[in-house]
């Protein structure tokens, strides 16, 4: 969602500012170009260098720069964002956006600009609640500011209360937001499972299966994209994604215990791995030589991940079936304890393992079942969001 987008990154001289230099790293990470705009006291907090370095472009801190034509750059800038962020942003330049003023360069890139402002204001309790910022904030948001609320923690004079900078997942998010997407699932914990898990059985030898892992990473990022914190365990060997908890694994009892662990906090687990059923009873040490006529494998049932995974939170699993998909897929859904299921068509070509595209049906404890067209997976990732957002109401 950000690739190619221009973020305007204002940033203004409370002590928070150093986080700023995490921010636009995430941005410039996640694709955006992002323009770095500071007040002269932010840059006693933090070098314009230290921007630079991290977003690869020049910063503008001083409006009288002479090697800048900022008098007509400034204006084309705020005119070409996509959005602006003042982070950290301090009570005098709530104050000075609320007023109109236009006299460093972050107030006047605001006032030039018609793009949608979000404003994370952080300061020193007293400042913040202090009627008149109070008062400049209710104006802000009154004329559309998107305003992330500082959070409650101790402060930088040791004091404690409400003025710490929003996590920066929690800014990100409200980005995402305001540049079409959804913040939907901000603040929620996610876990996902992908891929396929490999059962050994011998050093050169597994039993698997064909899943590549790009519906759940589909997933993952989705719901990324859409705010949330998410841990994706994996035994997929696709690219890690940003800005997501990857947690790798192999097998079948890997991905268990990786998945016991991460849902201790989780809001949802969202099963998309295909798991192995049965793994080989032992595996041999060295490798099992072809000259054996035949070979026979004594097999066991791995553990039901899903099935068996304790604790509250939601839970969506995933049937690829081959016959007697809607009926199947309801099974599973009562037998897992599940609160969806995506079932998939895995003898369509373009629906199921390895393709970029998929056809399924969702199917909750209760309503219609929901059967979508052909779409990418990342549409499909979506649509699954949009059920787990309303399920977590
Ligand atoms: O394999 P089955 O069709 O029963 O899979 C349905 C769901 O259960 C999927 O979401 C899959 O990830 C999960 N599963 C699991 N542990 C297994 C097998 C499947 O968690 N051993």
């Amino acid at each position: 969602m950000l690739t190619n987008k221009t973020v305007i990154l204002g940033i203004t001289g409370s002590i928070a500012a150093y986080k700023a230099a995490e921010l636009a790293s995430k941005l410039t990470q996640a694709g955006a170009k992002v323009e770095v705009v500071m007040t002269g006291s932010a840059t006693e907090f933090i070098t314009p260098l230290t921007l630079r370095g991290v977003t690869g472009r020049p910063v503008v801190a001083d409006m009288f720069e002479p090697t800048l034509e900022w008098s007509i750059e400034h204006v084309a800038l705020a005119e070409a964002a996509d959005v602006v962020v003042i982070a950290p942003a301090t009570a005098n330049i709530i104050a000075k956006m609320a007023a109109g003023l236009a006299d460093d360069m972050v107030s006047l890139t605001v006032l030039a600009t018609k793009a949608p402002v979000i404003v994370a204001p952080a300061m020193n309790v007293n400042m913040f609640e202090n009627p008149v910022t109070q008062e400049n904030l209710a104006r802000l948001k009154a004329r559309g500011f998107i305003i992330v609320d500082p959070e409650y923690g101790r402060l930088a004079s040791g004091a404690k209360g409400k003025g710490r900078l929003a996590e920066l997942d929690k800014i990100m998010a409200a980005i995402e937001g305001a540049l079409g997407g959804s913040a939907d699932l901000a603040g929620k914990r996610l876990v996902v499972t992908a891929g396929g898990t490999r059962e050994r059985i011998d050093p050169v030898r597994y039993i698997g299966n064909p899943s590549s892992g790009k519906m759940g990473y589909a997933l993952a990022e989705a719901a990324r994209d859409r705010g949330a914190k998410v841990t994706l365990i994996t035994a997929s060997s696709l690219p890690q994604p940003e800005g997501i908890t990857v947690v790798p694994v192999e097998t079948a009892a890997q991905m268990k215990q990786a998945v016991d662990r991460a849902v201790a906090k989780a809001d949802a687990l969202l099963m998309a791995a295909a798991v192995a059923d049965y793994k080989p009873r032992t595996v041999s040490r060295s490798k099992i030589k072809k000259a054996r006529p035949g070979l026979t494998l004594k097999l066991v049932r791995t553990p039901d991940i899903l099935g068996e995974v304790k604790g509250k939170f939601l839970r969506v699993g995933f049937a690829a079936e081959s016959d007697n998909i809607i009926a199947n897929a309801k099974k599973k859904l009562v037998k897992k304890n599940l609160d969806l299921i995506v079932a998939n068509d895995i003898t369509d070509k373009k629906s199921g393992f390895g393709v970029d595209t998929n056809k399924v049906t969702l199917i909750g404890k209760q309503g219609k079942d929901e059967s979508l067209p052909l779409m990418s997976k990342r549409e499909v990732a979506d649509k699954i969001l949009d059920r787990v957002v309303g399920l977590l109401k």
